[in-house]
């Protein structure tokens, strides 16, 4: 076996192990149903034999009771089986997806903007069900199946000895054919993860954009892309069907020739008097017991594969390394002095870098502005100072301190956002408002912050209030809406530092007035950094700077640009040309 694949199927048993009581019954159930059912098997002599030729009514009167109970028992340990199996079965399913989701939730960003959508909402559906499924397989095969396999080939055994070597001789030609079989099976069932995280991924981005789609006409071109995909799945699962029908079917003829000789030695057998006709019945039917058993240990072994191959791809993002959160330093009174010393950064390794030597220090409680075209590196500035992101030269200082020195979780409890995209939850206005950590807020708290950030003048007509649920990512409010929630959010995180990314660029003019009333009374005592195009609302900052291709190619208070007369005075000069 490769060392990965016996690496995934080891972690896979620790996620089986902490079920070890009911995986007990499951065992016990699986044992018992194999012993029932070759008890059934071992009746067939005395039945025939007995009851059937020699008419011996004692035989014939315990009998059908002999087979109602098994009947009976077979239906207790199948239940026991199935209803222990399963749980084990949904508790690995929930185990996954628990760590999967938590490890979501503390990977770099780096890992979560480089990886599509799709591909990782699967492993969240289709991959933990695969694992599952090949778990509850395994168990199955490695209880019930054997030991099927075991008391089957025991009656053989008692039967007839001569004939058991027969059928012992096709057992090494089938075990081949498994072998065979199992390797191509493992082939495509990676393939077909891939193209059923595809067909998600088309599928989720037609119903986030479907305005886009409806307007630019892009019906056609959707549906050959999903066709595109989908094709790809049908043919690689087709390919796995056909593979394993296949295998099936030449498992049955070998099964079948060999059920032929069986027939023929059979024969020969009980011409010399070696063979009664209860024996052979109860013979063939050990055999015929222990064939299906032989199918699905081919059949699962392909399901083993496949759970050995989804569950590969699940360890691999269990495997990916955290966000490094290796700082000891907690504060809990931050002034907010925000210094950046020579900072240089690019988002990949090969990427060409976004900044270049970026130096400027922001007094506690002071203002800044970032100013300059699109593309310039300003959301990507204001990103590594809650360390989205970390720099490869150079310092960031958040009161004198390496951000990197901070505890993760106590750095970032210092820092508001609102960003230049607004993220908003499927859940109400009041829980969007209060997200996370500002969930103990008091409802004072809540109105405050709302008002400040005028929530308060549309969630009044609203029937029903904060309370109303604003759909994926806020899409039943307006865009301003919208905006307004997430600054209500910021403001009530009351953090030392204040980031607004184009915090108001969706207002109109007079409600960003408001707000930016608003939030001058707020900024007076925390160090705010913003970004904004609309040069009105960063003239008031205590000071500017103005972003190039990520150099900073001027600074100063909005007067000193103006007088030195360079780009931040003819950005300003083209903004407000056409409304003097
Ligand atoms: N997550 C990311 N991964 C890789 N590259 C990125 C990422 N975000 C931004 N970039 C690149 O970094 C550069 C700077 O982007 P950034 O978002 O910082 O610009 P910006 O000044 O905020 O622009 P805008 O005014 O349009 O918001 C761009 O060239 C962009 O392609
Ligand atoms: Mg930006």
């Amino acid at each position: 076996m490769d060392p990965r694949v016996k690496e995934v199927y080891g972690r896979l048993w620790r996620y089986v192990i902490p079920h070890k009581l009911i995986g007990l019954i499951a065992v016990v159930a699986m044992a018992a149903t194999a012993v029932i059912e070759a008890a059934m098997v071992w009746l067939v002599e005395p039945l025939m034999d007995e009851t059937l030729v020699a008419h011996d009514l004692e035989t014939a009167r315990w009998m059908p009771f002999a087979f109602i109970a098994i009947f009976i028992g077979r239906g207790i340990t199948g239940f026991a089986t199935e209803a222990s199996l399963g749980r084990i079965g949904r508790s690995v399913i929930s185990a996954l997806r628990r760590e999967v989701f938590n490890k979501f939730l503390t990977l770099p960003l780096r890992f979560i903007e480089r990886h599509a959508t799709g591909p990782m909402l699967s492993r969240m559906t289709y991959n933990v069900e695969m694992v599952a499924e090949s778990v509850t397989s395994v168990v199955t095969i490695m209880v019930r199946d054997l030991l099927t396999v075991f008391a089957a080939m025991g009656i053989m055994i008692y039967q007839s000895v001569r004939l058991f070597i027969f059928v012992m001789i096709l057992l090494p030609i089938i075990a081949a054919l498994i072998q065979v079989l199992g390797k191509a099976f493992r082939r495509y069932s990676g393939r077909i993860q891939d193209s059923v995280g595809e067909v998600s991924q088309v599928t989720e981005e037609v119903l986030t954009g479907n305005r886009v789609v409806k307007i630019f006409g892009g019906y056609n071109y959707e549906s050959e892309r999903l066709a595109e995909v989908d094709e790809r799945n049908f043919r690689q699962n087709l390919k796995l069907i056909r593979s394993r029908a296949f295998g099936v079917a030449v498992t049955q003829v070998v099964f079948g020739v060999g059920v032929a000789g069986v027939i023929y030695a059979a024969g020969a057998e009980s011409v010399n008097g070696n063979l009664s006709p209860g024996s052979f019945m109860s013979f063939f039917g050990a055999m015929m017991l222990m064939m299906q058993p032989l199918r699905r240990i081919t059949n699962v072994n392909a399901t083993l594969q496949r759970g050995i191959a989804a569950g590969d791809s699940l360890f691999r993002i269990i495997d990916e390394e955290d966000e490094v959160d290796s700082g000891t330093y907690r504060s809990e009174d931050v002034r907010g002095k925000v210094e950046f010393r020579n900072v240089s950064f690019s988002y990949g390794d090969e990427d060409s870098p976004v900044l270049h030597d970026v130096s400027f220090t922001v007094e506690a409680g002071k203002s800044i502005a970032i100013v300059g075209h699109s593309g310039g590196g300003k959301s990507t500035l204001v990103g590594l100072l809650p360390r989205f992101y970390d720099v490869q030269s150079g310092e960031i200082l958040l009161d004198g301190t390496p951000v990197q020195d901070y505890e993760l979780a106590n750095l970032r409890s210092n820092i508001s956002l609102v960003s230049q995209d607004v993220i908003l939850f499927n859940d109400t206005i009041a829980n969007n408002l209060a997200y996370g950590q500002l969930r103990q807020c008091t409802r004072a708290e809540l109105l405050q912050a709302a008002d400040a950030a005028h929530v308060m003048d549309f969630v009044k007509d609203l029937p029903d209030g904060f309370e109303t649920v604003v759909g994926d990512r806020g899409i039943l409010l307006s865009g301003g809406q919208r905006q307004r929630v997430a600054i209500g959010r910021a403001l009530l995180k009351n953090a030392p530092v204040l980031i607004l990314d184009e915090a108001t660029s969706s207002l109109d003019t007079k409600s960003e007035r408001r707000i930016q009333e608003a939030l001058s009374t707020l900024m007076q005592d925390r160090t705010t950094l913003v970004i904004a195009h609309r040069l009105s609302t960063v003239e008031s900052a205590d000071q500017i700077i103005v972003l190039d291709q990520g150099r900073i190619v001027e600074s100063g208070t909005h007067r000193e640009l103006l007088d030195a007369d360079g780009v931040y005075a003819g950005l300003y000069r083209m903004q407000f040309s056409g409304e003097q």
